[in-house]
C-alpha cells in the first residue's frame, strides 16, 4: 500500500503517542519508505519507539547463544576455489541484476529502475556519512585521512560520495561487471580522482597500496568466512601507522555453520544471495595480529536484523 502522510500521522499516534511536530517532518518517510511494512520496520528501530517502549527491546544474542562451528582456515588449494566461486557468483549478478544485488529490494530490480534510481544513488550518500559522524563520535580527525580504499564497491552507489571526502578513493570489486556499471555511474556524475580496480586473485586482495582510510559495507557477509578472514587480515595490513578501517559484517546468525569441503562441493545458488559470519572473537584475534586496537563496534542493520542475528560495523585504528 503505498504511503500517505495519513498513514504516517497515524503511526505516530499509535506507535509514538503523540502527533508529529507538522507535516514538513514528516514527509521525508514518504521518501524513505515505499509502505507501510517498511514504515513500521523504520519506526520500531527508532531511538524515540525503542525509549517509549523498552519492553520490546530483545537482545539479539542471548546469553546462552551457543558458539558457531565455524571453518577459518582453509589449505592454499581451497582458497583459490573459494575465491574462483565468489568471483564467478558476483559476475553472474552482475551481468543479470547489477543493481539489486547491491540492494535486494524489488525496486531495484532493472526493470524497476528507471523509478526508482533517484533513490539508489541517495542512499549512498548516507550510507558515506556514516563515516563523517563515527569518527566525529570517537573523537578522530577527519582531515587526516586523505586516501580511502573502498572493498567491494559494485555499482559505485557509495564510491561517488566518499570522493567528497576524501582526496583519492581506490575502489575494488571482484566482478567486473559491477565494475563496469560503477564507470558509467561516476562518468556520469563527473566523479573525479576514483580509481575502480578489479580483484583478480588473493594476491591482489593481499597487496593493497597503503592507505589511511578503509571502508567496506555489505561485502564481506557475501564471502565465505576464510575468505573473511583473508580480507580483514588485507584491510589491516595496508593501513598506515594511525589509518582506520571501517568495516561491516555479520558476527552471528542463529544455527549458522561453515564447513569448507561440503560450502565447494554446493552449486552456486542464483536465486539467493549468500551470507556469512565471522564470530566477534575471531575480528579481535585478527586486529590484535594486525596491531590494531578496536575504537568502536556498533550493532548495524545492514542484514535487516533476523531474530538471532547479529550485524556489526567495526572501527579498528592501526596503532602508530
Ligand atoms: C551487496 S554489493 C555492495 C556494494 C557496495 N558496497 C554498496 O554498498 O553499494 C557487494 C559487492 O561486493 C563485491 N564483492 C563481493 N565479494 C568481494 C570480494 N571478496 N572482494 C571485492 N569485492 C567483492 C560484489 O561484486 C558486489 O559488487
Amino acid at each position: 500500500m503505498p504511503l500517505t502522510l495519513e498513514h504516517i500521522r497515524w503511526a505516530y499516534r499509535l506507535f509514538l503517542d503523540r502527533e508529529p511536530d507538522s507535516d514538513e517532518t514528516i514527509r521525508p518517510h514518504i521518501e524513505v519508505c515505499q509502505d507501510t511494512k517498511q514504515l513500521r520496520y523504520h519506526l520500531f528501530n527508532s531511538i524515540e519507539y525503542l525509549e517509549k517502549n523498552p519492553s520490546t527491546f530483545v537482545p539479539a544474542v542471548p546469553g546462552n547463544g551457543a558458539r558457531l562451528e565455524v571453518e577459518l582456515d582453509s589449505s592454499p588449494e581451497s582458497m583459490l576455489q573459494l575465491f574462483a566461486k565468489v568471483e564467478s557468483t558476483w559476475e553472474g549478478w552482475g551481468d543479470v541484476d547489477a543493481h539489486w544485488s547491491v540492494m535486494s529490494q524489488n525496486e531495484f530490480k532493472t526493470e524497476e529502475l528507471e523509478v526508482s534510481r533517484d533513490l539508489f544513488e541517495k542512499s549512498g550518500k548516507a550510507d558515506a556519512e556514516i563515516i563523517r559522524y563515527t569518527l566525529e563520535r570517537n573523537g578522530l580527525n577527519l582531515d587526516e585521512c586523505q586516501s580511502c580504499i573502498e572493498i567491494g564497491c559494485g555499482t559505485g552507489r557509495i564510491t561517488r560520495w566518499l570522493s567528497t571526502i576524501f582526496s583519492d578513493v581506490f575502489a575494488y570489486d571482484i566482478s567486473s561487471n559491477h565494475l563496469r556499471k560503477a564507470e558509467e555511474y561516476l562518468k556520469a556524475k563527473e566523479v573525479e580522482r576514483v580509481s575502480l580496480l578489479k580483484f583478480n586473485s588473493l594476491n591482489d586482495m593481499s597487496k593493497l597500496p597503503k592507505t589511511d582510510f578503509v571502508f567496506s559495507v555489505i561485502v564481506l557477509q557475501h564471502n565465505p568466512p576464510p575468505v573473511i578472514k583473508f580480507m580483514i587480515q588485507s584491510i589491516l595490513e595496508c593501513l598506515n601507522p594511525g589509518g582506520l578501517a571501517l568495516f561491516q559484517v555479520p558476527t552471528y546468525l542463529k544455527d549458522y555453520s561453515f564447513k569448507i569441503d561440503s560450502y565447494l562441493k554446493t552449486p552456486i545458488d542464483s536465486v539467493n544471495l549468500e551470507m556469512h559470519v565471522i564470530p566477534q572473537c575471531d575480528v579481535f584475534k585478527i586486529a590484535e595480529e594486525c596491531n590494531c586496537s578496536t575504537v568502536e563496534v556498533v550493532e548495524d542493520d545492514c542484514i535487516g536484523k533476523p531474530r538471532g542475528s547479529v550485524s556489526n560495523t567495526f572501527l579498528l585504528k592501526k596503532h602508530l
